[in-house]
C-alpha cells in the first residue's frame, strides 16, 4: 500500500435499533483488520423503529469512540451504490446462528449481483454474544428482565428511559 492508498474500507451496514454488544464486538474485531470502518445506519426502515436514525448515530458515536478508524453515518437507498460512493469494497455482515444464513446469502448473492466489486465478508459473533438481537433485549427490557451486559452501559441507560420512563 502506498502513501496515497486509502487502504481497505469496510461497511458495517445494519438497523442497530439499538447497538448490542455482539454488534460492537464485531466492530472491535473488524476495526482492526481494516482501515476504516463505516457503521451506517439504513435510514428509511419499513419497521418502526424505537430509535429515531439521530439517537442510534449517537449511541453508535458514544460507544465507538474509543477506536480512531470507525466512523458512523447514515444511508438511504442501496446498500451497494452507497458502499461505492463511500469507495468502499467490502460489507461486513455478522452470523449469529445458522438460521441466520438464509437471508444472509440472500442478501450477500443479490448485492455481488449488483456490484460484482464489493465482497461481503461474514464474521461469526461472538460466542458470549451469540444469542443476542436487538428485538429481544427490547422486549426482555420492556418486560422488567435484566440487560446487563447484553448492551453497552449508555445503551441500557436509554432504554431504561424509553421504555421504563426511569
Ligand atoms: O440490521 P439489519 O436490519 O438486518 O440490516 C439490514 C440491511 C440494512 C443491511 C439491509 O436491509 C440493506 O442493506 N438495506 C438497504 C437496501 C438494499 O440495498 N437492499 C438490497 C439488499 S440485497
Amino acid at each position: 500500500m502506498d502513501d496515497q492508498s486509502p487502504g481497505l474500507i469496510a461497511i458495517y451496514p445494519g438497523s442497530f435499533d439499538p447497538i448490542t454488544n455482539g454488534h460492537l464486538d464485531l466492530i472491535a474485531r473488524c476495526s482492526r483488520m481494516v482501515s476504516r470502518l463505516i457503521v451506517a445506519i439504513l435510514k428509511n426502515e419499513s419497521k418502526q423503529p424505537l430509535f429515531s436514525v439521530n439517537e442510534r448515530m449517537e449511541m453508535l458515536r458514544e460507544v465507538c469512540a474509543v477506536y480512531p478508524n470507525v466512523e458512523i453515518d447514515s444511508f438511504n437507498g442501496l446498500l451497494v451504490d452507497y458502499a461505492a460512493t463511500r469507495e468502499a469494497r467490502l460489507i461486513l455482515r455478522g452470523i449469529r446462528a445458522i438460521s441466520d444464513y438464509e437471508y444472509e446469502l440472500q442478501m450477500a448473492l443479490m448485492n455481488r449481483r449488483l456490484r460484482p466489486e464489493i465482497e461481503t465478508m461474514f464474521m461469526m459473533a461472538g460466542e458470549a454474544y451469540s444469542f443476542i438481537s436487538s428485538r429481544l433485549v427490547k422486549e426482555v427490557i420492556g418486560l422488567g428482565g435484566s440487560i446487563s451486559g447484553l448492551v453497552p452501559i449508555p445503551v441500557e441507560r436509554r432504554l431504561k428511559q424509553r421504555l421504563l420512563g426511569e
